[in-house]
């Protein structure tokens, strides 16, 4: 006998739903949140290769085989067949697939995650487990799906081995890619998942808390720092915050079209 909806969903730390109501985005939140306010603008400069250095330290080891301005011109064809058979860390000894990303190459939205987890390395596809349908559920309740306007991608494009934290000479390794698929895409904004993303993005060991509630820059494009939905899963009560950071994108990047609409 299947469990009722509402008992399925609490199962998986997904309840209350977050829905799309007529006439605008509402959630259904664990805390009472009501309709999006508007942006905060506190702009970040971008990261750089030689910043991003300095701040690894000693553990930075450019890799080898591929120098990063290759894959500053590579087209996304070009790219892509290079993350999938990248060598450039000792991380793909142990992986199954990369996991390149998946979505709209012209999305106005660009989330980053951190890296492949177990079932992602095994379906070369980013968030498909249970932080995955969450995010996916985050992201109706902002209008939006996966594929449609939203591209998926992660800091790291291989699995670390047991889930461990990522090491910062296989971000320094890995992160030339994602500042590529950023460059092609273009996205009007990037939604950081989690701290490991947002602190690996604007080169900072800041708290995620402190990050969060305000627009940040990276590569000149805006940028939300949020919880990563895996956070969510075990605490559920950080949803409310959550909720805040999908206004404030939102927000954000309405208030970028309405500007270019108005050629400002
Ligand atoms: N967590 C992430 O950060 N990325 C994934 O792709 C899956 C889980």
């Amino acid at each position: 006998m299947s469990l009722p909806r509402e008992e399925r969903l609490k199962s998986l730390g997904m309840w209350p739903v977050w829905r799309l109501r007529e006439g605008g985005v509402e959630a259904d939140a664990v805390a009472p949140v009501s309709s999006c306010a508007s942006a905060s603008l506190a702009p970040k400069p971008a990261a750089g290769a030689a910043e991003r250095e300095r701040a690894v330290g000693g553990d930075y080891a450019r890799p080898p085989d591929l120098d990063q301005a290759d894959i500053a011109d590579m087209d996304w064809d070009a790219l892509r067949q290079t993350v999938e058979s990248c060598t450039r860390c000792p991380l793909h000894e142990s992986r199954s697939k990369a996991v390149f990303g998946v979505g709209d190459v012209a999305a106005d939205w660009l989330i980053v995650g951190e890296a492949p987890g177990a079932e992602e390395d095994r379906q070369g596809e980013p968030f498909v487990g249970q932080a995955g349908k969450l995010l996916d559920a985050m992201l109706a309740a902002i209008g939006q799906k996966r594929g449609a306007n939203v591209y998926i991608a992660n800091i790291l494009k291989s699995r670390p081995p047991g889930n461990r934290d990522p090491k910062p000479d296989e971000v320094a390794a890995c992160i030339p890619y994602l500042e590529r698929q950023i460059d092609l895409i273009r996205p009007r904004i990037i939604l950081a998942m989690g701290r490991f993303a947002a602190q690996s993005l604007l080169l900072t060991e800041a708290s995620i808390s402190s990050l969060r509630g305000r627009v940040h820059e990276y590569r000149g494009v805006a940028m939300v720092v949020t919880y990563h939905p895996a956070y969510l899963l075990r605490n559920p009560a950080d949803k409310a915050k959550v909720w805040e950071d999908l206004c404030l994108a939102r927000n954000t990047l309405l208030s970028s079209q309405s500007k270019s609409n108005t050629g400002d």
